[in-house]
């Protein structure tokens, strides 16, 4: 599966034909200046919790590309109210089928108020089923709950927070791979502000040490996982 990466938690997926966006946080980071939003397609645009850096330039590009808006009830319908008509709301512990393969929308241990203070309904994450299946955490503190995502899903991948201070931090996303039986993990959500600053070479030594891989893609890379 082919995953480009634009900077803190927003990376894209191609499955089944269709690609799909998540977390687009792209005009307001700095690092990711080089990207052109206007090129980013999307058929979905997935988004995990209310919180600006996670839904910034989701309203541009859904009305630029029609792509089809999930996320919680609360926020599709914050989003619907601005005048976005092609969106799916969904629950934490829900499933839904689309064409490129499943949906389902997990729980994580975070907030999510909406940039203009609005209720953002509660935070989730989500594991896709597709060519392959991958969990990607959201915003959240390691937790117990992470064992369901395992009971349920053979995970081929996992993108996961690794900048702390809001999130599960390097030595959490490590005790991650465990609850969630997977070894292949796409950091995300680090470097982005000073709050979230890590030492790269560390982590990526911790998950070696660990016996995990962790994959980095620079700002506008594809990889292939
Ligand atoms: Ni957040
Ligand atoms: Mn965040």
């Amino acid at each position: 599966m082919r995953l480009t990466f634009y900077g803190h938690s927003c990376f894209a997926v191609e499955a089944g034909g269709k690609k799909i966006l998540f977390d687009p946080f792209i005009s307001g980071n700095p690092l990711a200046a080089h990207i052109n939003i206007e090129k980013i397609e999307a058929d979905y645009l997935l988004l995990s919790h209310g919180h600006q850096d996670h839904i910034l330039d989701a309203e541009s590009i859904a009305k630029r590309t029609g792509a089809k808006v999930i996320s919680n009830y609360e926020i599709v319908m914050w989003f619907a109210a601005k005048g976005i008509s092609n969106y799916h709301p969904m629950n934490i512990g829900g499933m839904l089928k689309q064409d490129f393969g499943q949906i389902y929308y997990v729980n994580a241990v975070h907030s999510s108020g909406l940039p203009d203070g609005s209720y953002g309904g509660n935070p989730g994450g989500f594991v896709i089923r597709a060519e392959q299946k991958f969990y990607f955490a959201g915003d959240t503190a390691l937790t117990l709950d992470m064992q369901l995502v395992a009971e349920h899903h053979q995970l081929d991948f996992a993108v996961l927070p690794i900048g702390d201070n809001f999130t599960m931090g390097v030595d959490d996303a490590i005790r991650c791979c465990e609850l969630i039986n997977c070894n292949r993990i796409v950091g995300v959500h680090y470097n982005t502000f000073p709050y979230i600053a890590i030492d790269v070479e560390e982590a990526k030594n911790k998950f070696r040490d660990a016996g995990k891989e962790l994959f980095l893609p620079a700002i506008g890379e594809t990889i292939e996982l």
